[in-house]
């Protein structure tokens, strides 16, 4: 069946009080250009709800003024389709205005605690968890999905959005879904059009540091200062990779952890070029 655009929260909005009672909605937010990362959460979507929107939307408000918001990839058309090859029901792409940004200054905010904020890339982007805040607490109160599906492979974003919708009582599911890599290792992710040949094959590295730190938690390590060694001396024979983060810290909660009782999260940020990429493995006693 051919996919719906809506671009106007009424449209949405009709659209879903259509539907027979009793369906189920899923929402998969994105930014759009859609990848197999994207492509694992519209399917598992697809599995647990009836009736499944794909939300579009480059967020002004989580991009710091020298990031890249201008050259963030857009192609409507083809995530459209790619959306209609899945079976999405529904992509819903509002303009700025149709989710109540009229100036950047001058919208109402949701702001997660400091704490979640003030840690891995929260510290390097000030001002960004509080415009995905905003932006994904617009989502929801809007489309008001029975579930809505994040990636682990942002997971400070997964964290903070999890305890928003405690914290708001906003009575949708959250649910987790897990990164999604190319066969080298390399996370899926939207900025990788960005790297050339060569930075594509040096950001392999990342994932392969961070594979060789959960083996050795898999061998017994629990100690933060042995695990955080392992992957950077491995980056370090890499130099073209700049590490700008690489820390341990509680899944949920994002508090540094000195030892891993149950769970760690293992995250890093790491420049190739000009390309900022991030990447991280939970580590889960069991
Ligand atoms: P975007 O980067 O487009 O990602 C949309 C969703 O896809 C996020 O939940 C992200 O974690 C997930 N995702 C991206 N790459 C993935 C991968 N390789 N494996 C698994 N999941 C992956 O994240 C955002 O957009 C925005 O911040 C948003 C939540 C839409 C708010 O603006």
């Amino acid at each position: 069946t051919k996919i719906r655009l809506f671009k106007t929260v009424a449209g949405l909005r009709a659209y879903l009080g259509g539907q027979p009672p009793g369906k189920t909605v899923g929402l998969v937010p994105t930014m759009g250009a859609l990848h197999a990362g994207h492509a694992s959460l519209i399917r598992r979507a697809l599995g647990e709800t009836d009736r499944v929107v794909v939300s579009i939307f480059v967020n002004p408000l989580q991009f710091g003024s020298n990031e890249d918001f201008g050259r963030y990839p857009r192609q409507l058309e083809s995530d459209c389709q790619f959306c209609e090859d899945l079976g999405v029901d529904a992509v819903f792409s509002p303009s700025p205005e149709e989710l109540g940004i009229v100036s950047e200054q001058e919208t109402t905010r949701v702001i997660p605690p400091e704490s979640m904020m003030s840690t891995l890339c929260g510290l390097f982007r000030p001002g960004h968890f509080e415009g995905v805040a905003t932006i994904v607490t617009k989502l929801l109160t809007t489309v008001e999905p029975d579930v809505a599906y994040f990636g682990e492979k942002d997971a400070q974003q997964l964290a903070i959005i999890r305890r928003l919708v405690v914290d708001l009582n906003l009575g949708v599911t959250i649910k987790g879904c897990p990164i999604v890599r190319e066969t080298s290792g390399l996370a899926y992710s939207s900025r990788n059009q960005y790297l050339s040949e060569t930075e594509r094959k040096q950001a392999i590295w990342i994932f392969y540091a961070l594979k060789l730190a959960e083996e050795a938690f898999k061998q017994g390590e629990r100690q933060r200062a042995t695990l955080l060694k392992i992957v950077q001396e491995e980056l370090a024979l890499h130099p073209s990779l700049k590490v700008q983060y690489l820390a341990l810290v509680d899944p949920q909660t994002l508090s540094p952890l000195d030892t891993v009782e149950e769970a760690g999260l293992l995250a890093i940020a790491v420049y190739v070029g000009s390309t900022r990429l991030i990447d991280n493995v939970i580590l889960r006693v069991r």
